[in-house]
Formats: structure tokens, sequence, C-alpha cells
């Protein structure tokens, strides 16, 4: 029986096409800038996301971590929505690495409003307070459904730090689904930021690899906090090789995520499974288990056994399908056939 993993879009193996990338990689030491192809990478992943240049990394928790490093001091406070990846998944590193006060927002969908920032900043004059620094903004946002940022409230919040002197990163480790699923060029997203992470081994398909990217004179501060974090590769063009086709050849097939990630939703909603359409805007499908009567643990074991792979959310009682690369239509029609199935029996018994 084929197992089809709708866990997560990080399940991708690299295609054909991609491993003959890789062979065929020129390579260099990165370290001394002399990787060609960890160059070209770079060069195409600041003109992608409207920054001035990009620094290559193993993942994408450590773009966000070396973001946030770059962007404050010991003390200072970070703003983000509180169940953002930076929040609930990098294990404190904001705190553990920048000696960042971690100050949640409430948020809907993922997002928070300019007010909320404008309303959660302390007064610098009081000297009795962090200094709040930075806002992160999730684009689009995991726990919350790969949900997308509009570009208006984006650049709300980004006006509202510009007024209060504060500094924007973007967790844009899904930023080409938020650009394909919105049709919002992803230059025009990462403008709006002081620094961006986009990841290459989700959506895009790659075995592993990552970039932050910022100004120039910031780029240079993150390629010595690269090395301090370990980050710092030798002949890494292997992986960026990966990256590099993935902008070639994977960017345009997120939208063929995306319309199987509803495809599917529409089948499971058609026989009966609760699966709210309206949430689905990118690669992720949202099946909330509590109108079953059903346990988050007993349904996940439930359509594991029947052959269907979902993962557990932060959300009490959702979980959630992911769409990707390695899940054809054929695996989709599967899925809708096999999940109801599956969940009726086990809510009859
Ligand atoms: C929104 C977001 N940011 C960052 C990361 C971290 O990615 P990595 O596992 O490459 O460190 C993830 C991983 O799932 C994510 O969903």
């Amino acid at each position: 029986m084929r197992f089809i993993d709708l866990r997560s879009d990080t399940a991708t193996r690299p295609t054909p096409g991609m491993r003959e990338a890789i062979a065929r990689a020129e390579v260099g030491d990165e370290q001394k800038r002399e990787d060609p192809t960890v160059n070209e990478l770079e060069r195409r992943v600041a003109a992608l996301v409207g920054q001035e240049e990009a620094v290559f990394l193993p993942t994408a928790t450590m773009a966000n971590q070396i973001a946030l490093r770059l962007l404050s001091e010991p003390g200072d406070e970070l703003l983000a929505d509180a169940w953002s990846h930076l929040f609930i998944n990098e294990l404190g590193g904001p705190a553990a690495h920048s000696g960042l006060v971690m100050r949640p927002l409430e948020s809907t969908d993922g997002r928070f409003s300019a007010e909320q920032v404008r309303g959660a900043v302390w007064d610098r004059r009081d000297t009795h307070r962090p200094i709040t620094r930075l806002v992160s903004i999730e684009n689009t946002n995991n726990s919350a459904g790969g949900r997308i940022w509009p570009l208006g409230e984006i650049e709300a919040v980004a006006g509202a730090c510009r007024d209060l002197d504060l500094r924007l990163h973007l967790d844009g480790a899904r930023l080409m689904n938020a650009s394909v699923g919105s049709g919002v060029p992803a230059d025009e997203i990462g403008r709006c930021f002081d620094t961006v992470t986009l990841c290459l081994s989700k959506g895009l398909g790659c075995p592993l690899g990552a970039l932050v990217a910022g100004s120039t004179e910031r780029m240079e501060k993150a390629r010595r906090l690269k090395h301090l974090f370990g980050g710092a590769m030798r002949q890494a063009g292997i992986v960026a090789a990966a990256g590099v086709y993935a902008l070639d050849h994977h960017v345009v097939l997120l939208a063929d995520d995306h319309a199987r990630a509803l495809r599917l939703a529409e089948g499971w909603h058609a026989a009966g499974l609760p699966v709210d359409l309206e949430q689905v805007e990118t690669n992720f499908v949202q099946l909330d288990v509590e109108p079953l009567g059903l346990g988050k643990w007993d349904v996940l074991a439930a359509l594991k056994e029947a052959g269907v792979g979902l993962s557990n959310t932060v959300h009490p009682t959702r979980l959630r399908a992911v769409t990707h690369l390695d899940v054809s239509d054929e695996d989709i029609e599967a899925a809708i056939e096999l999940a109801p199935a599956a969940l009726g029996a086990r809510a009859a018994v």
C-alpha cells in the first residue's frame, strides 16, 4: 500500500532533474565566496525577494535566528504572532541566541494589525522597560494553516514599524507559496522588510537549504553570524544547485500544490469531513476533529493505518494535510476516498 504523505511539504525527495543538477554543480570554497553555484543562488534569491543581498544557509531556523540577531541587542523585545514558528518551534532561539524578550501578539489567521503593534510598543522614555525593537511576520503562516498576509496589511505593519523605529523581519519560509497564492510578486512583499527568510526545503522541493536576505551592510554581518552559528560551509554548491534548479522548475509548480489542496478539501468536505474551505489559501488543508467526536491522536492513527499521513497542529482540535511535489493527483483522489472511509468506520465504533 502506498503511503500518501501529507504530513508536511518537507517530505519531498529530490526529483531526477534536481539530482542531475546536483551532480553537475560547479563548486568551490563557499567560505571564501568561491562557490559559483552558491553565489548564483544568493544573487537570484536577493532579486527574487526584493533585497540587495542574500546569504545561503542550511536551514530556515538558522536564517530566522541570524536575522533576529542582526536586528537587535540583548534585552530588546520582539513582537510576533503568539503561534509563530519563531515562538513555538525554534526552542526559545530568540531568547537563547539573541537575548530577546519574546512578546506574543494575539492573531487571527496568523495575522495581527498595525494597531496591535502600536499598542504593544513600550515608550522608550520609560527607562524601566525593554526596548521594543523588532516585529516578525510569518507569510504564509504555518500554524494558521498556510494562510496569506494581504500586502496591504503587511504595508500597514511596515508603516507602523517605520513610525516607531522598529525593525521588521519576514519569516518567509513559504514566501513563494504566499506569492503564488496571492498573485503578488515576491519582491513586492519582500521589500517591505528589513530581513527576509526563504526556505528551499519545503514547497520548493530541495533536500535542504534556506537564505536570509537584506541590505548589503546587514548581509556582511549575517556572513559573520553564519560562521559564528556554525553554518559556514565549503563546497555547498552541491546543495545550492538544488536551489537554483528549484527556482527554475519548481516555483511554477506551487500553483498545482495549491489546486490539489483545494481539491482535497472539497473532496473531504463533500464526504462530510469537517474542513472549512474558506481557510484553504495555499497548500494546507485543516481537518477539525472535534465534530467527529474523536481525539487528534486517534484520527492520526486511523488515517495512518489507511495509508494517509496527516500531522498535528498547535490548534487543540485541528490536524493538517499539506500538499507538495511528491503528492500527485492520483494520491489526492485516493486520499479523498480513504480518509472519510477510515474515519467513518472509526467514528461508528
Ligand atoms: C514558517 C516556518 N519558518 C521556519 C521554519 C524552519 O525551517 P527549518 O526546518 O528549515 O529550520 C519552518 C519549518 O517548518 C516554518 O514552517
